[in-house]
């Protein structure tokens, strides 16, 4: 049971910063990740949408028989996770509860603010978590829809995210906010544009760190880590444009992936 790997699931190529984290955090597991990058963008669709793919996510990555399932995919943890945990026996976890753990503890002046998707932020899933978890908090949440295809075309580091991100923060930041949860795999890499309009005294809180750690607790309490030591080995798996995926990943994940297959049916 221990030496089964962890699965990984996002909408496409984000959730990759969450394999990063993984794998500062467990060197040893081993990991299948899924990208569904034949229908990413899930930010934009509905929900019924959303869990639909989330279902099949899982499904897919049940063939490897995962130990654990990360949804590594903020719209889809927001969506889909209340919903996936009711059906399936595996083990899930999503990023939402760990990003808004880290930003209660982050805070000292019990305002946060969430940036995400316009479906995450709509779902009201970071806030709902954080007010059941200290109702004391106040949330002001911002979708920021352009943010993901600009990580996306390789253009995180240019003017046009400070126009865009200075256009979706001035308002969040006047609320005083003295943390932001990073909602959006894709929102660490624009991680300098967001400081530069909040802030540098604002607290930015990746959800894909805390995840990692959560993961890590969560086996360790099941007994489920591996127990040795080894080189974990991952392996990438996608619904469309394999090529892109192996262009691109290098920004998500701070090496190169060497393959990634194309899943035909998911
Ligand atoms: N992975 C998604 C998220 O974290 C961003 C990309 C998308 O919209 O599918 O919300």
């Amino acid at each position: 049971m221990r030496d089964r790997p962890i699965g990984v699931f996002d909408s496409g190529i984000g959730g990759l910063t969450v394999v990063k984290q993984l794998t500062r955090e467990m060197p040893s597991e081993d990991i299948v990740y899924f990208g569904d990058t034949a229908r990413v963008p899930y930010g934009t669709k509905s929900p019924s949408t959303i869990r639909k793919f989330s279902i099949e996510n899982v499904l897919f990555l049940l063939n490897f028989d995962v130990k654990l399932i990360i949804i590594a995919c903020n719209t889809s943890s927001a969506i889909g996770l209340p919903f996936l945990s009711k059906y399936f026996s595996v083990p899930i976890i999503g990023v939402i509860k760990p990003g808004a753990k880290a930003a209660i503890r982050a805070t000292r002046n019990g305002r946060v603010g969430v940036i995400g998707t316009t479906a995450t932020i709509s779902s009201k899933a970071y806030e709902k978590e954080i007010k059941a978890l200290n109702p004391g908090i106040k949330v002001y949440s911002k979708n920021c829809p352009l943010f993901v295809p600009l990580v996306e075309e390789g253009w995180a580091g240019d003017g046009i995210v400070d126009i865009a991100a200075r256009k979706y923060l001035s308002a969040l930041k006047e609320k005083k906010i003295d943390t932001v949860i990073l909602g959006c795999t894709h929102y660490p890499l624009l991680k300098p544009a967001i400081q530069k309009v909040m802030g540098k005294t604002v607290k930015l809180v990746d959800s894909a760190e805390e995840t990692a750690k959560e993961a890590r607790n969560l086996l360790e309490a099941c007994g489920l880590k591996y127990p040795g030591r080894r080189a974990g080995r991952s392996k990438f798996y996608v619904s469309d444009a394999p090529g892109k995926f192996l262009t691109v990943a290098k920004r998500f994940l701070g090496k190169d992936v060497k393959t990634a297959e194309q899943v035909k049916d998911v």
